[in-house]
């Protein structure tokens, strides 16, 4: 699925991780590869994490949080391929537990639902990542095709290790 530009459609899904505040250099490097980029932030992240504005004008389009209403048409075209960057430790078991009390988390069950290629960086401290639901849920997504890669650490963040681990978009 393409959109009306006929470039391949990325969703990129932010969460409230401190780090967030870097995800306009995802979403240029997406753009440069081929990608056209829709930003669905948690309604968390959406509270300064990072720059709503300037994700606006590098893709294009509003960034969204929340659902539409049933009469508004669908803001995005159906997506090649999702990136979750960063994500958090409240968001991955949300996701994995099925509680989709987000648009970003349902259209991330969505997407695994429907077999969309998704690449996750988690940014998740240690204590968290200690506590067991975590691992159980990197598991469980994990085991149903979801490709984690290294986001943890107190250093920069790999913004474009996700794009190096998503298949080459579709022509
Ligand atoms: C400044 C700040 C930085 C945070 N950084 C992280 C983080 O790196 N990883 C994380 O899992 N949670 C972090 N949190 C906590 C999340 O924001 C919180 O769990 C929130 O409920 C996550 O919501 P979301 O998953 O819907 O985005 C941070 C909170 C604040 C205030």
């Amino acid at each position: 699925m393409t959109d009306r530009t006929g470039k391949p459609f990325l969703y990129v899904v932010v969460c409230a991780a401190g780090i967030a505040d870097g995800v306009g250099t995802l979403i240029a490097a997406a753009r440069d590869r081929g990608w056209e980029v829709g930003v669905i932030a948690t309604p968390a992240a959406t509270n300064g994490f990072f720059d709503l504005a300037a994700a606006e004008r590098l893709t294009g389009r509003t960034v969204r949080s929340a659902w539409r209403t049933p009469r508004d048409p669908r803001p995005f075209p159906p997506p090649d391929a999702v990136v979750v960057a960063p994500a958090t430790f409240n968001t991955v078991n949300k996701w994995a537990a099925g509680i989709a009390d987000t648009l970003a988390v349902g259209t991330l069950c969505e997407a695994l639902g429907l077999g969309v290629p998704i690449v996750v960086l988690p940014r998740v401290g240690e204590a968290l990542a200690a506590h067991p639901a975590y691992g159980e849920s990197v598991a469980r997504l994990t085991a149903l095709g979801v490709r984690f890669g290294e986001g943890g650490g107190d250093g920069g963040f790999p913004w474009e290790s996700a794009l190096d681990l998503l298949e080459p978009p579709p022509r």
